[in-house]
């Protein structure tokens, strides 16, 4: 079946087209959808889609059946529950909702209308991720035992210019939830879901509402530590994980946007199964990386296909994870997950 899509905003939404094109036989993009109808032209030429202004033009149109939500963040709740109230399967880019209880009124949403969510972690797509989850699946790894995670990017005047970055008020979070939000989708993919949170947040890098620099330290469901260096005051853009199980160590490639596409190493802490090791490494292969690789298992989810598509419940988890992290900072509190929904402050990202 090919899944007719309308995306909604037209700034990421053009990598998430060249995703949809690298899959031809799965989606039709219809429509792209942005009130500035002139950044969406080129983008629809591409596709030989429509160009429409309107966001509830594409929730009416009953040949779009996937709704696509790459606008800013603030919009990202709303117009995911009016998609799925309208009968659309839903993808949102990061991050899903504002809080914990709109996160939870998503997963509500879905379920009364019995749609479907994927929250948008297109990080795990790539060869990388795909061996290291085959050799956990294999138990060739070990139990997790530590982790670092570095998210040092470079972001300035420039990047601030867009109006909605930096505030509470719609982007609703800083270099947590809008940056490192897909290397800590990442340990729960990897190791274990995390249990809980200590963490320093602070703003040192640009004059902005919303953190920019943090420094966190959580503990998993299974025991492993990991500690996780954020800033945006970085020379220039590195994402990197360096993982230790108990048999092989492994550290990312630093790429920002596709770590999980560059080749990382694998070392077995017992030099003889060094060889084992890299033979494994070495076989597996998934055809499609960053977006085209979770676009592909979008596709396959909703065709009934086996498939490792990214759940609703993994976007409630990450917007769980950074209400603890701000919870943590703003308390000096070690925070524990899953958050106890009663609490409403901790259930916020944005001050009180
Ligand atoms: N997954 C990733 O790696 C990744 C990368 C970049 C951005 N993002 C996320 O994608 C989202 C969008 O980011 P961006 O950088 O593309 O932002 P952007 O501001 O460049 O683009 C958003 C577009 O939405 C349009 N828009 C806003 N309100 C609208 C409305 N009511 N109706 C129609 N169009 C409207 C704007 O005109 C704009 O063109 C953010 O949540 C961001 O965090 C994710």
């Amino acid at each position: 079946m090919t899944h007719c899509v309308a995306i909604l905003g037209a700034g990421i939404g053009a990598e998430h087209l060249a995703g949809y094109l690298a899959l031809p036989d799965r989606f039709t993009v219809a429509a792209i959808c942005d009130r500035d109808e002139a950044r969406a032209q080129p983008l629809a030429a591409k596709a030989g889609a429509a160009v429409v202004a309107e966001i509830a033009h594409c929730l009416g149109d009953p040949s779009v059946d996937l709704i696509d939500v790459c606008l800013p963040p603030h919009l990202h709740a709303p117009v995911t529950r009016a998609a799925l109230e309208a009968g659309k399967n839903v993808i949102c880019e990061k991050p899903l909702a504002p809080s914990l209880i709109e996160a939870d009124a998503i997963a509500e949403t879905a379920a009364r209308t019995g749609r479907r969510v994927f929250p948008v972690f297109q990080y795990r797509y790539g060869r990388a991720v795909t061996v290291l989850r085959a050799l956990r699946e294999r138990g060739m790894l070990g139990a997790p035992h530590v982790a670092t995670i570095v998210t040092h990017w470079n972001r300035n005047a420039a990047y601030y210019a867009n109006p909605w970055r930096g505030t509470w008020q719609h982007e609703m979070g800083g270099a947590v939830l809008s940056h490192a939000i897909h290397a800590h989708d990442l340990i729960g993919l990897l190791f274990d879901p995390i249990e809980s949170v200590s963490a320093m947040l602070a703003t040192r890098i640009n004059p902005i509402e919303t953190e920019d620099c943090a420094a966190i330290a959580m503990r998993t469901a299974g025991g492993a530590l990991v500690t996780s260096s954020i800033t945006l005051g970085g020379a220039d853009d590195v994402t990197r994980l360096r993982l230790v199980y108990g048999d092989v160590t492994v550290e990312s490639g630093s790429a920002p946007y596709t770590p999980a596409a560059a080749d990382w190493r694998f070392v077995a802490r017992d030099p003889s199964r060094q060889d084992a090791l890299d033979a494994l490494v070495g076989a597996e292969r998934r055809p499609h990386e960053g977006f085209a690789g979770y676009l592909e298992d979008v596709a396959d989810a909703l065709d009934g296909r086996p498939h490792t598509a990214v759940t609703l419940a993994d976007g409630v988890a990450s917007i769980a994870l950074a209400a603890a992290i701000y919870h943590a900072d703003r308390t000096g509190e070690r925070v524990r997950l899953p958050l106890d929904r009663s609490l409403a402050i901790a259930a916020r990202l944005a001050p009180a």
